[in-house]
């Protein structure tokens, strides 16, 4: 591994234009379970998985009983509140304040990044602490709507203030599209980035896995391209950092993939840049 953390300390050095995706991997070590790890939530309760595709849907379908139903429940990842970032997400905002990481784009909704202190991230899955307009897409902090007080009042769902749409959670759900703002952003940044890092993520989940194979193939498909390749630089180099090997390894899509957890390699990378 030493060899390796010297070659992604170089990659990154040389970078122009350097970003990292991350998902649910980077958090265990803040006491935040995974979801398909050996310990992970949908692989101890494959029937939570299920009820959780079928959540989209009972919402579409009658908001208000949606929100009655799952006020009072805990969110799938428990509470949220206390969580302190780990030595993986200071990594990270390490290499932006050294100018070398570019943006974040994450999986995760435990605001963690955020927490660490970086600055340019794209929470693609949406954030726990924040509410989303169904038709104008305006986020709020929850904390600025009193959800227990419009249940008691038999005032739910929520209401957007500038539109007054249907609020939900910001967390995108199993069938629920990417909110655009994100899902542009994102790609915008696969087409431009020449070094990406890919850390704790099992890569299964989509579109959010197809970005490494855009930032390495540099192509978004016909008709987009030209919108999106004006600035793309060249076929990216992927680096991966995960506990395990996922599809990005066994396609050939990553460079190459440092083992082990994030929480120790990333901050041994930060280690060798700074020397
Ligand atoms: N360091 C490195 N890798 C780790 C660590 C760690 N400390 N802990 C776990 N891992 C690895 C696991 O082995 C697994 O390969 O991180 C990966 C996490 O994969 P998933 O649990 O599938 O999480 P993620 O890829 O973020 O899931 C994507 O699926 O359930 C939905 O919306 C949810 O955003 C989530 C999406």
């Amino acid at each position: 591994m030493p060899g390796l953390i010297e070659r992604a300390a170089a990659d990154l050095k040389t970078a122009k234009y350097a970003i990292a995706l991350t998902g649910a991997g980077i958090s265990t070590e803040s006491g935040v379970r995974d979801f398909r790890g050996p310990d992970g939530i949908w692989t101890k309760n494959p029937d939570m998985e299920r009820r959780a595709y079928e959540a989209y849907g009972k919402l579409l379908k009658n908001p208000r009983k949606y929100w009655e139903e799952n006020l009072n429940l805990p969110g799938i990842l428990g509470d949220l509140s206390g969580v302190q970032p780990n030595a993986g997400h200071y990594a990270l905002t390490s290499l932006e304040e050294l100018g070398i990481l570019k943006c974040i784009i994450t999986q995760n909704v435990d605001n963690l990044h955020h927490l660490a202190g970086s600055k340019n991230i794209i929470d693609y899955h949406g954030n726990a602490f924040k509410l989303r307009c169904m038709r104008c897409g305006t986020r709020y902090p929850t904390e600025e709507y009193d959800l227990r007080l419009l249940k008691d009042a038999g005032k739910l769902p929520p209401l957007c203030r500038k539109c007054n749409g249907v609020l939900k959670e910001d967390i995108v759900h199993f069938n629920e599209p990417i909110p655009i703002d994100a899902a542009e952003k994102s790609l915008e940044e696969a087409m431009k980035c020449d070094l990406m890092l890919v850390c704790g993520t099992s890569a299964v989940v989509y579109p959010f896995a197809n970005l490494p194979r855009i930032a390495r193939q540099k192509d978004y498909g016909r008709g987009f391209s030209e919108l999106y390749t004006k600035d793309a630089g060249h076929p990216a180099t992927i680096i991966e950092i995960n506990a395990e090997p996922t599809p990005l390894t066994a396609d050939g899509i990553s460079d190459y993939i440092i083992q082990g957890k994030t929480g120790e390699i990333l901050p041994a990378i930060v280690r060798t840049i700074s020397g």
